[in-house]
């Protein structure tokens, strides 16, 4: 299910395939196919020489060479025509046909760039939402592949000036850049302790450990009398997985529905509900709390159960507090915000 934009040459993607925008001869080119036939080095154009060429929204399969990558999928796009001549389905067949292809050929992760959207012509938005679209609809029926959209450099396209700019002024309004103090003023270094003073303290006397193990009970002002560590983990809070599951239950729908509204795969999701005591990373904590629908406050509650706070001075968490207390749990739409201004994505974590 997962599917992310990053930002990336593709030749120095290690996923299990990359995509190449092909011509029809296969016999390299400019743009991406070129980057792609230097980095492989000359066995790639040798073993295209055998395929005789691939027509206009089909995909070929080679080997991937000096690449760090197991295959490379050739593709060929269309060629922006004024976009009355078939140019969007053929391109949508680009990438079903690649992703058919990595399927059959048991890949796991799959990286795209933008088909057409260079030499070949077709307007970069419209590119960009052609791919979007296929890919996400072949995902919902393939659980087992993560697909990664790699976009050479970064334009803001139009649309997202337009779609972001409430959150651009939910940002001026309330980003707080952190302050950096300046470095504190180096106190006189402590004197080194004499060999005596460091055989010393290598034994704590009798009472010096007996006031240590006093210490170690920690008075519970509510039960007036101290409880000890046993006790005191014994009154652990629910832990982050117990409260994903809890939600879960809550709202009534089921793993899968969970891990997809996450865009994270089956196997993190699987590691998180079975361990008590697993932390995940930022991104995916946050993702689990869009997917569950929390509000902020839940939000909080959940992310400091994986050691997470949400703060002023940070962009990705003030775009997702724009999110959340707007109440749009649209992940793909998140990501498109985050990817804009250069944040990390929710979701599984990235190559
Ligand atoms: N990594 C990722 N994306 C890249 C890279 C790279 N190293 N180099 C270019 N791109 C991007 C471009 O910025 C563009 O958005 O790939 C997209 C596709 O551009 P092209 O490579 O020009 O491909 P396309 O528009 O499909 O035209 C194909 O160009 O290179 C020739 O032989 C190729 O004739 C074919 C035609």
């Amino acid at each position: 299910m997962p599917f992310q934009i990053i930002r990336n040459d593709i030749t120095r993607v290690s996923a299990d395939a990359i995509v190449n925008a092909a011509n029809a001869s296969l016999l390299g080119g400019g743009g991406v196919d070129g980057a792609i036939h230097r980095a492989a080095g000359p066995g790639l154009l040798a073993e295209c020489r055998k395929l005789g060429g691939c027509p206009t929204g089909q995909a070929r399969i080679t080997g991937g060479y000096n690449l760090p990558c197991k295959y490379v999928i050739h593709t060929v796009g269309p060629i922006w025509r004024g976009g009355l001549s078939g140019e969007r389905a053929a391109l949508e067949a680009c990438y079903r046909s690649s992703l058919e292809l990595a399927q059959k050929h048991g890949c796991e992760t799959v990286a795209f760039p933008l088909i057409s959207a260079g030499a070949y012509g077709y307007p970069y938005e419209q590119a960009l939402a052609v791919a979007k679209e296929s890919i996400l609809r072949f995902l919902q029926d393939c659980e087992d592949m993560t697909v990664y959209l790699v976009l050479y450099g970064w334009q803001r396209t139009s649309s997202n000036q337009y779609r972001f700019a409430r959150l651009d002024q939910f940002l001026q309004r309330h980003f707080e850049p952190p302050v950096f103090a300046a470095p504190m003023a180096m106190s006189a270094p402590k004197p080194e302790p004499s060999k005596k003073q460091r055989f010393a303290s290598l034994f704590h006397p009798k009472e010096e450990s007996a006031k240590r193990e006093q210490e170690a009970v920690y008075a519970s002002p509510s039960l007036g009398d101290p409880l000890s560590l046993e006790e005191l983990l014994g009154q652990m809070d629910e832990s982050f997985s117990e409260m994903v599951k809890r939600k879960i239950a809550e709202l009534g729908i089921t793993n899968a529905e969970c891990y997809k509204r996450a865009n994270i795969d089956k196997k993190l999701f699987s590691k998180i509900n079975n361990d008590p005591h697993y932390h995940p990373k930022k991104p995916t904590a946050v993702a689990l709390a869009v997917a569950l629908r929390l509000d902020m406050d839940e939000t909080r509650e959940l992310l400091s159960k994986a050691g997470f706070a949400l703060s002023r001075s940070d962009k990705f968490d003030i775009i997702i507090e724009y999110f959340i207390s707007t109440r749009n749990y649209d992940i793909f739409e998140i990501n498109d915000a985050l990817f804009d201004y250069d944040q990390p994505l929710l979701g599984n974590s990235l190559l």
